[in-house]
């Protein structure tokens, strides 16, 4: 049994006499802004960055290119150049070397919400991947732009310095690893040791420039509806049935006032991936909180678990209600759903020419390293 697992109950008990630790803002931001245009593709800088290098501050390696094709290439040159003149190839066992790193990272949180970094680190992932337009191929989780601002400013990423915060540890031990991978690998250990599905995963990303960086406006606006969601990840080249088994990952973690405007967890046992996220919104009367806060949803019976607005829509749209049922009364279908259309998202804005492998991996769990 996972040691997340073993904690659950105890998590259970404490989440549900739970009172919102955060004092509350009055005045919270607005999830989103307008989005500027997006910066044409071409003349792309490509920042081929091997951390050791930058770490060192001995040399970068860049490439300017006026075509997709010339660009992949640069990058492929790069990428081995650098590891040619570092003499490091990294091999699958060094890659879980650095998953067990972030797992020991990710439980040393003491005191810090439920007990674990585990859904701030998911959430990092997915914000830095969930950028992605797929006209204009750009965004997604390649260059891991939120370390510049302004994107690590946008009301969306709040909170999420954290995250950042907690990784710059890591990287610092491993500093041949690319921010997007160790971001994006962050998410997959997150999932797998939160008693999740294993998430395949593969390396390749490379880090990118401040002029990468994405406009404000890409990532979901919890107070919309079923129409917001479609447009925002339909244009990530998602459909119905992918939106909703996204969406199970709040299952982890909780809303903080003061990031967000919204608070609370949205099931009990927030540290533990379950498809209790789809059962409590059938199973639950949710009523709107009544708050000096932005419109989210209560649990009726306990008053202790919230809904967002973009929640409640998988029960009161059609399609996505569909879904919502099947993973409600499903887990191992959410969980097979949900493990492919991460290891996508994980994935978007990553030309499949960089990748090292084009086997996905299935890195291991802590506990089964330990049998
Ligand atoms: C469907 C559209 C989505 C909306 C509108 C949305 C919105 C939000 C909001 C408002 C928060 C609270 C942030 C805070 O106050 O700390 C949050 C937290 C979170 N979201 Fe989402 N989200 C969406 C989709 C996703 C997806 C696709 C994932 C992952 C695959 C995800 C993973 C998480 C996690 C793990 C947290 C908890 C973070 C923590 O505990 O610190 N969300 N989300």
């Amino acid at each position: 049994m996972s040691f997340t697992a073993f904690r659950a109950p105890l998590r259970r008990a404490v989440v549900s006499a739970a009172t919102p630790r955060a004092a509350f803002r009055s005045s919270y931001r607005r999830f989103t802004t307008t989005p500027p245009e997006p910066r044409p593709k071409s003349n792309t800088p490509l920042f081929i960055g091997i951390g050791a290098f930058v770490t060192a501050g001995a040399f970068a390696l860049y490439a300017y290119s006026d075509s997709g094709k010339d660009a992949a290439t640069s990058v492929k040159s790069g990428i081995q150049a650098a590891r040619v003149a570092t003499r490091f190839v990294p091999t699958k066992d060094d890659y879980q070397k650095v998953y067990n790193r972030i797992a020991e990272v990710m439980d040393d949180a003491g005191d810090y919400d439920d007990g674990s970094y585990g859904p701030v680190l998911l959430r990092l992932a997915w914000h830095s991947s969930g950028t992605y337009d797929k006209e204009t191929k750009t965004g997604g989780s390649n260059f891991a732009t939120m370390r510049f601002e302004p994107e690590s400013l946008h009301g969306a990423n709040n909170g999420l310095g954290v995250a950042r915060g907690l990784m710059e540890k890591v990287k610092a031990e491993f500093p041949w690893l690319s921010y997007g991978d160790l971001w994006t690998l962050a998410g997959v250990v997150a999932i797998q040791e939160m008693a999740g599905p294993k998430i395949p995963w593969r390396p390749g990303r490379i880090d990118g420039f401040a002029t990468d960086a994405t406009p404000d406006g890409r990532l979901p606006d919890a107070s919309q509806a079923s129409d917001h969601l479609r447009a925002i990840f339909y244009r990530m080249g998602f459909n119905d049935q992918e939106i909703v088994a996204l969406s199970g990952a709040h299952a982890l973690g909780r809303c903080h006032s003061d990031r967000s405007g919204f608070e609370g967890p949205w099931t009990f046992s927030p540290i533990t991936l379950t498809n209790d996220y789809y059962k409590l919104l059938f199973d639950e009367k949710w009523v709107w909180k009544k708050w000096n806060g932005p419109k989210q949803l209560e649990d009726k019976k306990t008053r202790s678990l919230m809904m967002l607005p973009t929640d409640y829509v998988l029960t009161q749209d059609k399609s996505f209600k569909k879904y919502a049922k099947a993973y409600a009364e499903d887990q191992d279908l959410w969980f097979k759903d949900f493990s492919n259309v991460v290891s996508r998202l994980f994935e978007l804005g990553v030309p499949e020419n960089q990748f090292v492998t084009s086997e996905h991996w299935i890195m291991k769990n802590v506990d089964e390293q330990k049998n």
